[in-house]
């Protein structure tokens, strides 16, 4: 998979993929991710790629030209499966948009600043807007790092345990189940008895249960249907 990102802030981009399993999904070469400076496309040899509002207000709003000349001269060298734009109005992120992404070969993220897009960008040039969640940060970096850490983990070959991801919380809608490693006995705080049995049907029982009972108390949401 490959995955571009546009920015006016590709510093703090440097971070996130260098690191851990990102880092050794690229190792592998099972994800690609290039990180693109916004203003490469500006307007003027300042910099420009944002300008007041119309109809007046605080804040500036990101200029439709370096954003439309960036999507296209991009989108010549990829076809993007989608062309997302991260911003806290945006559909919220689940594991579900996750698992779907995961699926796709090339994806382009964009990252808002300041007040936000030209509505004619979104309007015109986004096949998806995503939230992280209803909190405002300030800027879309951080929102897209999350994105591609979700999304990366989910490639086949990147996690060392085939398996685990299967078992994440929100994968079946439910909440992970507590888990425990030793010592057994911690401060007279013990293990539950189970675990120590050696009988691998009831471990998987009582992890079901305690997922179950997690979700319950927690996330009653995720249960409704
Ligand atoms: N940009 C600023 N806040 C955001 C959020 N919560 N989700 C996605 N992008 C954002």
């Amino acid at each position: 998979m490959k995955i571009d990102i546009l920015t006016v802030q590709p510093e703090l981009l440097e971070s996130p993929f260098a690191h851990s399993i990102l880092k050794r999904a690229k190792e592998k070469k099972l994800l690609e991710v290039n990180v693109h400076n916004l203003r490469n496309w500006a307007v003027n040899e300042h910099g420009q790629v944002d300008d007041y509002q119309y109809g007046g207000g605080a804040g500036m709003v990101m200029m439709c030209e370096p954003l439309a000349n960036a999507i296209e001269f991009l989108s010549r060298e990829s076809q993007f499966d989608e062309i997302i734009y991260m911003t806290p109005d945006g559909c919220p992120f689940n594991q579900k948009t996750a698992n779907r992404l995961s699926l796709k070969k090339n994806l382009l993220i964009l990252c808002g600043h300041y007040k936000g897009i030209d509505e004619r960008i979104r309007q015109n040039f986004i096949t998806m807007e995503i939230s992280i969640g209803d909190y405002v940060l300030s800027g879309g970096e951080l929102p897209a790092a999350v994105l591609v850490d979700a999304i990366g983990r989910l490639l086949p070959g990147v996690l060392n345990d085939e398996t685990s991801a299967l078992f994440d919380s929100f994968q079946d809608s439910l909440l992970a189940p507590p888990v425990y490693t030793r010592p057994a006995d911690f401060r007279s705080m013990r293990v539950p008895e189970i675990l120590l049995s050696g009988d691998p049907k009831k471990v998987d029982e009582w992890r079901q249960e305690q997922s179950w009972l997690r979700t319950k108390a927690r996330r009653p949401d995720l249960l409704d249907g």
